[in-house]
């Protein structure tokens, strides 16, 4: 990232308007009016060849005309005069183009958003946009933009390829409540993307949680790369999970439908918390904004209210952060701030009674205490407290401890006196929100954050025993036929070159070869058609299993053979598959596709219905580490069985997850070779047993 440039771009000290307009109501004007409305303090040069003055500032006919420096062009004007308009940005020494124009690449018009691009970089300019809405910035007093004003201040600061949204979400943060630095609409990221702006973000010391609003990403494992390196949380929120959201979005980017299970994986991957909408989008951005990562799991909740308390109990136990009991020690020390009848365990309920003083006293000795990770605060406005009064009891208390790294939220359910106590408390670096659930969804946001940011450190597995020549034998084989299917037995090479256990097999071309063969792997024994034009080869009569006798290799291999010339006149067989027959087992898949946007990425589930009917699969990006491989296999619904459950013994997790690790390494070192590919079924047997590669099938990229 070329620092200097891009902190022209998004903070620059003096801004030409091209396109600038006397009219009011157009967006030359309105970006005009916006950067003097808000009192921006760099240069500003209107650039308009009709007049010499707009809104009292002196207007000029080029950039060409303007002496001082210029950091930042923003260009309003049509399409057709935008490649013009490069040039003489170029020769002016502009540094960067914020490009509101539309009409390029979103219309399908590619080659001409590709030529400004080209034509900019050849200046060493770089692009924001086109299509987009601005950048707005507090801390720059910059609203260079159609937005009507600077959002709400703080500092998160949100990166958004919706423009409309961009401005929807700058009105919310007031009535929300909820403070940003930097609004940055990325439009068509024909250059600048969301990397470039999540490296930037980064490094920008006003912003200290970065949020983003996705539909489509250009260059996933950049962002990958650059959220693990991050310091700063992560938030996206990502648009097309739906299959209909997926066709709109796709409009943008061209994904894979149903590639938000790949999606969530990928940021998982990349240190990135996820949004499930738009309101956890900014509730989980508040939280993250203002409080540290949740270190531990131990939540204490403190309320005055069992209702509330319940509430939150559910929802913790929801979000993957379930109470436990406060220790004994810590719920004798809580006792003295509460009725008999309230409660010390976890809801610790001080009751209805608690005022400003219990609430004080109980939340420092329970921040103090070692075993509380982090804590949320619920309250129930009562005729006998004053809302705002509670609220500065929180805030003292948290004070009087002095502790910074460990997180606290609150929750105040009442009337306009609560919500003034919660936008209190939000000024003063609490995060607090109107639901006990929201409340504890935010916790659990900062727990994510925790987890996500140690995982994003692992270092992928690799392993020294790779053949990679070995497979590209076989892969060159197939190119040389202009074949892009590898037969069963040539997957299965490609698999055991990367040392995927995969069951013996050989091809007989003949009878006595078939019964050769027999012999030297041992019966009982599987026999399959090996053909690149059959790749349904039980429909095509070509599979026969458990043949357990000489005579029978002789009677099926004949059958098998007969049985495909009347499948398939013209196929080209190449013999038949004499094939160890693997005890049966735990049936699983294991899985590649070349997704657009994140390259190789690595399918697992449980094989049979499962897969088929439930869609019961994860995914990781590859490569991965083994530990990574290990919770792929936690993560899907029939988890338990390969757990081992009802006195089942559980399945060799160890040789599956070694498996799976190995399989991401050899679908990332083959990435220009493979498209797809699957090992299924997978036979996985009880722990120490290993596993059985007993089918495979690879599908070669187009060259
Ligand atoms: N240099 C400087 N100014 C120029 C120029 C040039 N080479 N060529 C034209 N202009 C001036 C025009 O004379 C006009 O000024 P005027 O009002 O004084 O006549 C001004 O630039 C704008 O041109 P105009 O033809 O009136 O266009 P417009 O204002 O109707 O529309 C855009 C221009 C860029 C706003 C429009 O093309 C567009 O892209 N709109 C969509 C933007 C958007 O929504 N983006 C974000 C999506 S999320």
């Amino acid at each position: 990232m070329d620092i200097e440039i891009l902190n022209a771009l998004l903070k620059p000290k003096s801004v030409a308007v091209i396109g600038a307009s006397a009219t009011p109501g157009k967006i030359g004007h309105t970006v005009l009016l916006n950067l003097q409305e808000s009192k921006y303090k760099g240069g500003i040069y209107p650039i308009n060849p009709k007049s010499d003055e707009i809104l009292g500032f002196k207007c000029y006919k080029s950039v060409l005309n303007v002496k001082e420096q210029i950091d930042a062009a923003i260009i309003v004007v049509p399409a057709k005069f935008v490649l013009q308009i490069v040039d003489e940005c170029g020769k002016k020494g502009i540094k960067g183009l914020l490009v509101i124009t539309s009409g390029f690449a979103e219309v399908g018009k590619d080659d001409l958003e590709k030529e400004v691009v080209a034509k900019s970089r050849s200046y060493g300019m770089r692009v924001l946009g086109p299509n987009i809405v601005g950048v707005l910035s507090n801390s720059d007093d910059f609203n260079g933009s159609f937005a009507p004003f600077l959002p709400y201040k703080g500092t998160a600061s949100l990166v958004s390829q919706s423009g409309a949204l961009l401005i929807g979400i700058d009105a919310q943060t007031y009535t929300r409540g909820i403070g940003f630095d930097k609004l940055i609409s990325i439009g068509n990221m024909s250059d600048v993307n969301f990397a470039d702006t999540i490296e930037w973000l980064d490094q920008d010391e006003k912003t200290s949680c970065i949020s983003l609003y996705v539909e489509g990403l250009n260059d996933g494992r950049c962002v990958i790369d650059k959220g693990r390196k991050a310091t700063k949380p992560i938030i996206a929120l990502k648009a097309g999970s739906s299959a209909h959201g997926a066709v709109a979005a796709a409009s943008h980017t061209g994904s894979l439908a149903g590639s938000s299970k790949i999606y969530k994986s990928a940021f998982a991957q990349a240190g990135i918390i996820q949004a499930e909408d738009l309101d956890n989008l900014f509730d989980r951005t508040l939280v993250l904004s203002l409080q540290p990562p949740m270190k531990g799991d131990n939540v204490l909740i403190i309320t005055n209210g069992g209702g509330v308390g319940v509430l939150g109990t559910d929802s913790a136990e929801k979000f993957g952060v379930p109470l436990k009991y406060t220790p004994p020690e810590l719920q004798e020390k809580l006792k003295k701030y509460m009725p008999s009848f309230g409660s010390a365990k976890n809801p610790v309920d001080l009751t209805g009674m608690a005022g400003n003083d219990w609430y004080h006293d109980t939340v420092k000795i329970a921040f103090n205490h070692e075993w509380v990770d982090g804590l949320v605060v619920l309250y129930c406005e009562t005729a006998m407290t004053n809302p705002l009064e509670i609220a500065k009891s929180i805030k003292k208390s948290v004070d009087d401890t002095g502790i910074k790294n460990k997180p606290i939220i609150a929750s105040f359910v009442g009337g306009e006196r609560s919500d003034k106590a919660m936008r209190w408390l939000v000024k003063n670096g609490i995060p607090a929100y109107a639901g006990p659930d929201v409340a504890l969804n935010a916790i659990s946001a900062l727990k994510e954050y925790a987890k996500i940011r140690e995982d994003s450190k692992d270092i992928p597995t690799t392993y020294d025993d790779a053949n990679r020549e070995k497979a590209m034998d076989v892969i060159n084989y197939a190119r040389n036929e202009e074949r892009i299917a590898l037969t069963e037995i040539e997957a299965k090479h490609v698999f055991a070159a990367y040392g995927l256990p995969v069951t013996r097999a050989k091809i007989a071309k003949s009878e006595e070869e078939a019964v050769s063969f027999a012999n030297e792997i041992g019966f009982p024994i599987v026999m399959k058609i090996v053909s690149p034009d059959i790749l349904h080869k039980s429909d095509a009569g070509g599979v026969i299993v458990d043949v357990n006798s000489i005579e029978d290799v002789r009677k099926f291999f004949n059958e098998i053979m007969e049985n495909a010339k009347v499948y398939k006149a013209d196929a080209n067989i190449h013999g038949v598959v004499i094939q160890e027959m693997a005890p049966w087992g735990t049936e699983v898949i294991l899985g590649s596709v070349n997704d657009p946007t994140f390259g190789p990425t690595m399918m697992f589930g449980l094989g049979g219905i499962f897969v088929e009917v439930l869609k019961d699969v994860t995914f990781r990006v590859a490569p991965f580490s083994k530990r990574q491989a290990a919770e792929m296999i936690g993560e899907i619904n029939a988890a338990p069985i390969l757990i081992g459950i009802r006195g089942e013994k559980p399945k060799d997790r160890e040789a599956l997850s070694d498996t799976i690790c190995r399989y991401a390494n050899m679908i990332y070192d083959l990435r220009d070779e493979i498209n797809e590919s699957d090992a299924n079924p997978v036979l996985v047997y009880e722990e120490g047993d290993g596993l059985k590669v007993a089918d495979a099938r690879i599908l070669l990229t187009k060259k």
